[in-house]
């Protein structure tokens, strides 16, 4: 989640270089006395308490303020009353009197210069819960910590609107001051291409695709071995996980190439064998503070209920899916069993500008999000945020040209390209959406991400500036960096390259650029290919099909000799690291 304006922090800290007494040898044979610069460890400590009355969590992060790495650290503090440990994580936290002591777990004790580690405990106390004002690490005194009542210190009772606060403990942006994961098994299949090297330990998300990928398919990674190897990979900071949660019943309506392995009907199964599963699974690594899970919920699903339903773009599987109401009934159960768990960051995909950002589009489907996320025990405390662009092409900003621009009097939005949207990018519209979800009553501090793993645009077909303004369209057309077809088009694109390598908190209100689609994971197969996947061939990835009314009829743009959907496509990771943008060296 995002806040526009994040609450200044308070931290006190003290850097204290190691002075070294050296006796040095000079002329003579005198002695001087001098001090060497050694190893200089430095630490501040946050702290703050979810206090309930009776007892309280304690939630503690160490900033290695230093100019040197610590392989290994114990934290002691003392509390001034009665307050008694009954369990604490991401530490080994023991009690004498009122000194608590905590050393590192063997996968936490490395905190980087300038990196930090988290943990937490449970305590139970009665009277009075002053917080302790002193902490050391490592003998070195760190005398950081928080006053309690230091205004926007997450997690202080009683700060308004403190995402800390019950129920959750969850941080305001997940991805800021954290690793991300990268996924072993992309990152393997990205350093085998040439050239693939460069970007090979970007990270990227783990699809849950189907039930069985919850336990590994075909001899690949689990669930539990992905979490597994992210807290082996978490080095001091915290390290955010990504998984998308794709197997809704009738998944893809309104497209083939994804169709899943649940039938429209088949709500029962995705929550008791996909949904249920995977809640037990973070469960246990819930207790990992280190460790943020961030969710992207079943992509495309409500924008494809806003437009595919009926007339012109209607498809008879997504009227089906807005019959039985199985998405929303999905959806919200997903979130409110997802939302449960404390380090869960709920992203639910919210389509892209050139789907949502007609006025005919916008509103309703804030709305319909709104709907869905406050239904069956769902409540948007459940939600983080919004992703937009999974798995999709459109860029971030379009540099050359803005829908405010006219040519001869005639505003481009009614150019054949844009169309009568009411934007031309997705950061734009990212923001743009955000606020409608709000005044649609989301929390205020819901974060946006957008996919940014192939919608960079580069090579040698990207303008280098604005078009003329002589004539509407051929403006229009000669300053898009955007080389599809129609914004509709989504296959495998020709043309597209890898866009802004992931970043945190990049602008106010977006929680992150990230990768969301593996890039050189194909979209769809460019021709029938029989599966046990329940994927289904769909001419928008074949590159003669001349599309339909949800393209407007144009061209694919899709590349040749594709696989199925999720399965490796080395010529298109070629290609989107050729026109990569920014480019990669
Ligand atoms: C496919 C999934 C795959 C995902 C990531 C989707 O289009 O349907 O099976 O896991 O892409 O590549």
């Amino acid at each position: 989640m995002s806040r526009t304006n994040p609450p200044p922090k308070r931290r006190r800290s003290a850097l204290l270089t190691a002075g070294v007494l050296v006796a040095t040898a000079i002329g003579t044979g005198g002695l001087m006395q001098g001090t060497a610069s050694a190893a200089a460890f430095g630490c501040d400590v946050d702290y703050s308490a979810n206090d309930w009355g009776s007892g309280f969590t304690a939630n503690i992060t160490i900033h290695n303020t230093g100019t040197s790495p610590t392989s290994n650290w114990t934290l002691t503090y003392a509390y001034s009353g009665n307050q008694q440990l009954q369990q604490g994580w991401s530490g080994r936290w023991s009690q004498s009197g009122k000194n608590i002591t905590v050393t590192n777990e063997s996968y936490n004790g490395a905190i980087a210069a300038g990196g930090s580690v988290s943990m937490g405990g449970n305590f139970s106390y009665s009277g009075s819960n002053a917080a302790p004002t002193s902490f050391s690490v490592n003998g070195v005194a760190c005398n950081g910590g928080s006053d309690p009542g230091d205004p926007g210190d997450p997690g202080d009772p009683g700060d308004p609107g403190d995402p800390g606060d019950p129920p959750g403990d969850r941080v305001d942006n997940p991805y800021e001051g954290a690793d991300v994961y990268v996924n072993p098994e992309w990152s393997a299949l990205a350093a085998a291409e040439p050239g693939g090297d460069a970007i090979a330990n970007e990270p990227t998300a783990v699809w849950l695709d189907r039930i069985a990928a919850i336990e590994g398919v075909n001899g690949g990674m689990s669930l539990r071995d992905h979490l597994d190897a992210a807290l082996e990979q978490a080095n001091g900071d915290p390290i955010v996980f990504q998984t998308v949660i794709y197997d809704l019943p009738g998944r893809d309506c309104a497209a083939l190439a994804s169709n899943g392995e649940l039938g429209p009907d088949e709500i029962d199964r995705y929550k008791s064998e996909f949904i249920d599963p995977i809640a037990d699974i973070l469960s246990d690594y819930a207790q990992y503070d280190n460790l943020r899970v961030a969710t992207v919920v079943e992509i495309d699903s409500l924008p494809n209920l806003i437009t595919n339903v009926s007339g012109d773009t209607g498809t008879a599987n997504c009227q089906t899916m807005a019959q039985n109401g199985n998405y929303q009934e999905g959806i919200s159960y997903a979130l409110s069993k997802l939302g449960d768990i404390p380090n869960v960051y709920n992203y639910i995909d919210a389509g892209h500008y050139g789907w949502l950002g007609w006025d005919s589009n916008f509103g309703p489907a804030a709305e319909l999000f709104h709907e869905t996320a406050t239904m069956n025990g769902a409540s948007v405390d459940d939600v983080a945020g919004f992703i937009v662009n999974t798995a999709n092409y459109g860029p971030n900003t379009e540099p050359y040209y803005a829908v405010t621009d006219s040519v001869n009097g005639t505003s481009v939005r009614q150019s054949d390209w844009v169309d009568w949207n009411n934007y031309i990018d997705n950061q734009s519209f990212a923001l743009a959406f955000r606020d409608e979800l709000v005044s649609q009553g989301f929390n205020s501090e819901i974060g946006m991400l957008i996919d940014t793993s192939r919608n960079g645009w580069g090579g040698p077909d990207r303008p280098t500036g604005p078009a003329a303004m002589t004539d509407l369209n051929s403006y229009v057309e000669g300053s898009r960096i955007d080389r599809r077809y129609q914004t509709g088009n989504w296959c495998n694109q020709s043309g597209a390259g890898l866009g802004e390598r992931p970043t945190a908190a990049p602008a106010a209100g977006i929680d992150a650029y990230a990768w969301i689609k593996p890039p050189g994971e194909s979209d769809g197969a460019s021709e029938e290919i029989p599966n046990d996947e329940g994927k289904g061939f769909d001419g928008m990835c074949d590159p003669t099909y001349e599309g339909n009314a949800r393209n407007n009829y144009n061209m694919s743009g899709a590349l040749p000799n594709a696989p199925l959907s999720g399965h490796w496509f080395s010529a298109q990771f070629q290609e989107l690291l050729a026109n990569a943008y920014p480019p990669v060296d």
